[in-house]
This record gives structure tokens, C-alpha cells and sequence, in this order.
């Protein structure tokens, strides 16, 4: 058995989070999510709390990233699970603002990148990237962090957030996290609970299928289309899933690639029924 949790100091507001960075110490390791937290984002605190002296966790649902209203107001809450999540991975500092504390009254800005954020996620949620590049420009600029932790299982994300923090020479230093995983192979998502037992019994075909590209790139394969077409065919021997984008792309522009012969990015998004799933893998 584990001893009790230390839940972590929770802050609410602007001003108690500079007050209490003038004592955290350096270096500062911050962690940027949205809640209803699993072992993927534990993993990125873990690191967080490994890598720097004060390990800071930001819990916000950011209205601005969501394309429904109706997906913002169903998105899980559970405040008091998430505190015990962050404590028990050693969390010091929870940064839990309102939507006033993040975006005061009269709030006018946006910060969007170019044409990173048009492909793959970009084309079925208009406007996501520039909620997610606002929010997380907001955040880094109220924590000053030294180091800030993402998962690779939003790759997309992750590059844009990269560009951003280079094109606006901001000094925090974007760190990648590998992708947690079920035993089944399935990438962790607080969307998986939405998933019904079916559904949940066909969605490791992602992964299924990613492991098939990257199988026939390691036996020489380095036609770009061959290879979605490796991920297209698996992902339709399930007949509950429905691919809504297979890409196998260039790691710096996300342009689909013709032929792989450096790095490349495998990637998809697929449904059940009405919940959206997305998986990718890093060539080589
Ligand atoms: P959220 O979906 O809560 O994810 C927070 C962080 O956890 C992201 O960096 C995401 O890539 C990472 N993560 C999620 N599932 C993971 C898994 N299975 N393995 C490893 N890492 C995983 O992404 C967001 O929130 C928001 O867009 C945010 C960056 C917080 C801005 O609002």
C-alpha cells in the first residue's frame, strides 16, 4: 500500500501564481493541461517533477480551443481526482484558473502560427490550433517556466507549440513525452471513458495500424502513399471504424510525403460512432 497523497497548493488567480513563483525554486518545470487526467499526463508530470526543483500543473478547459460549445460543456471535471492525480506524481503548484483569470475582461489577442496548423487536425477543427497557441502563450508567460512538458501523442501540437515559442523567442524550452499506452496498445485519452465496450474492443486497430506502416517501412517501403495505404487497408478490416484522416508526412512541414527518406510522421484520426480518436508514430 502507498502512504496518503500530499495534494499539491492549489492557485487560483494571476497574482497568488507570480507571488508564489518569487519563492518557487529554479528550475521551473510547468505541465499544461485541461483536466480529467490519466497516466499520459502523470507521465509528463513525473518528468516534470524529475527534470526541475518546482513542478507546476495547470488545469484549464479552454473555451477557445473547442469547435462546439456543446464538446466544451461536456468536456470531465473532477477537480478533487485531478488534484490527487497531480499530488501523487509530484506535482508542488496547481495552477487552476477561471476563465477571467486567463482571459480578464476587454481580452483581445490571439496568437496563431501559419500553415503548420492548417493540415490533419487543422482541416476538421477550424480555429482549434489558435485557442490552443493563445492559451499556451498566455501560460508561459504568466509562469516564466523554464522547461515545459508535452505529449508526442498530439504531435501536431506539439510542433506548432515548438514554432510559436521560436518565432516569439520565448524562453521556456519545449520538452516531448512519449505517447502512454493501454496494454491493448491504445494511446490513453480522457475520450476513451467514451467510448462504449465494442467501440473500446476495436480501437487498438489504430495502433494495429501504425504498427503495420512502420512493419513495412522497416522491410524497405519508402513510398509515402504505400505506406497510408498499409494503415488505410488495416483500419478497414474494423468495421466500427471510421478513418477521417491517414497521413504519413514531413516532421517539419506536415505536408504529406511522397517518398520517406528522413524522418516522417505517421498519423490519423478515425471515429467510433461519435467519439474521435487520434494516433501517430515517428519514422524511423
Ligand atoms: P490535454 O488534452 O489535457 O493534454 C495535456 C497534455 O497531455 C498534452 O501535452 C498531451 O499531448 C498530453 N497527453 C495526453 N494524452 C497523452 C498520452 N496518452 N501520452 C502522453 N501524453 C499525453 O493538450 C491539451 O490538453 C491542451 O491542448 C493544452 C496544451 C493544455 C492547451 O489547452
Amino acid at each position: 500500500m502507498s502512504g496518503p497523497v500530499i495534494l499539491p497548493r492549489v492557485i487560483r488567480t494571476r497574482a497568488e501564481l507570480s507571488a508564489a513563483l518569487e519563492t518557487a525554486p529554479r528550475p521551473v518545470g510547468l505541465v499544461p493541461t485541461m483536466g480529467a487526467l490519466h497516466e499520459g499526463h502523470a507521465s509528463l508530470i513525473r518528468r516534470a517533477r524529475a527534470d526541475n526543483r518546482t513542478a507546476i500543473v495547470t488545469i484549464f478547459v479552454n473555451p477557445r480551443q473547442f469547435n462546439e460549445v456543446a464538446d466544451f460543456d461536456k468536456y470531465p471535471r473532477d477537480e478533487e481526482m485531478d488534484l490527487r492525480t497531480c499530488g501523487s506524481a509530484g506535482a508542488d503548484l496547481v495552477f487552476v484558473p477561471g476563465v477571467d483569470e486567463i482571459y480578464p475582461p476587454g481580452f483581445q489577442t490571439s496568437v496563431r502560427v501559419g500553415t503548420l496548423a492548417e493540415p490533419l487536425e487543422g482541416v476538421a477543427r477550424p480555429g482549434h490550433f489558435d485557442g490552443v497557441t493563445t492559451v499556451v502563450a498566455i501560460l508561459l508567460g504568466l509562469v516564466r517556466a523554464d522547461r515545459a512538458y508535452f505529449g508526442q501523442k498530439d504531435a501536431q501540437q506539439l510542433l506548432i507549440l515548438r514554432r510559436m515559442a521560436a518565432d516569439l523567442g520565448i524562453g521556456t524550452e519545449i520538452a516531448a513525452c512519449p505517447i502512454v499506452r493501454a496494454p491493448d496498445g491504445l494511446a490513453l485519452s480522457s475520450r476513451n471513458a467514451r467510448l462504449g465496450p465494442e467501440q473500446r474492443a476495436a480501437a487498438p486497430i489504430l495502433r494495429v495500424a501504425l504498427t503495420a506502416a512502420r512493419a513495412r517501412y522497416g522491410a524497405g517501403e519508402r513510398n509515402g502513399e504505400v505506406l497510408r495505404r498499409v494503415m488505410r487497408d488495416t483500419l478497414a478490416t474494423e468495421p466500427l471504424a471510421s478513418p477521417e484522416y491517414v497521413s504519413c508526412a514531413d516532421t517539419a512541414t506536415l505536408l504529406e510525403l511522397d517518398h520517406v527518406s528522413g524522418a516522417a510522421l505517421l498519423s490519423m484520426a478515425v471515429r467510433f460512432g461519435d467519439v474521435r480518436l487520434i494516433d501517430n508514430d515517428l519514422l524511423p
